[in-house]
């Protein structure tokens, strides 16, 4: 194949960080090959998968990493988050210490990252309204005060989540 038959493409990666057991997993399972799994193993180390996007007519390519929340399972964070041009940051409705975490997060994500990266609050298990323990509005005026774009979503139900990637691709993009 010559150059010029070469179609034009883009790969943009995207980290997701947040609390162990918030469901970044299923988030990205879900998004790149519509799975869920109930019973979902904790991450140890860093996985990733990519998934074409159409933007505009051009095929957008997401390579999106998924590490551990739990901190004896993570690897070096600075190779996660290094060329990295979208971040989604995950609590779980349903456990408020997951969303009081989400300051701690946002800290390591400033310190290594610049402030282009197109940043994006997730709510995730929107499906269990019954436990919830953090309202739509907390989350909004989080973001709203940190700078990020906002979504609940649920792996579960497919709620919002390709929407979710597909803000921070548009945005990168
Ligand atoms: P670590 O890898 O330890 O950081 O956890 P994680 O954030 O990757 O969580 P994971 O995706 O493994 O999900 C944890 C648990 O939550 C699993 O039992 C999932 O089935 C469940 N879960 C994930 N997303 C949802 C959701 O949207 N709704 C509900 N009800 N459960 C979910
Ligand atoms: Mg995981």
């Amino acid at each position: 194949m010559s150059d010029d038959e070469t179609v034009e493409e883009y790969l943009f990666k995207i980290v997701i960080i947040g609390d162990s057991a918030v469901g970044k997993s299923n988030l990205l399972s879900r998004f790149a090959r519509n799975e869920f799994n109930a019973h979902s193993k904790a991450t140890i180390g860093v996985e990733f998968q990519t998934q074409s996007v159409e933007i505009d007519g051009k095929e957008v390519k997401a390579q999106i990493w998924d590490t551990a929340g739990q901190e004896r399972f993570r690897a070096v964070t600075s190779a996660y988050y290094r060329g990295a041009f979208g971040a989604l940051l995950v609590y779980d409705i349903s456990r408020r210490a997951t969303f009081h975490n989400v300051a701690r997060w946002l800290d390591e994500l400033n310190s290594h990252s610049d402030t282009t990266v197109a940043r994006m609050l997730v709510g995730n298990k929107c499906d269990l309204e019954n436990t919830r323990d953090v309202s739509l509005d907390e989350g909004k005026s989080l973001a709203e005060s940190e700078g990020l774009f906002f979504i609940e979503t649920s792996a579960l139900d497919s709620t919002n989540v390709w929407t979710a990637f597909e803000i921070v691709i548009r945005e990168i993009y």
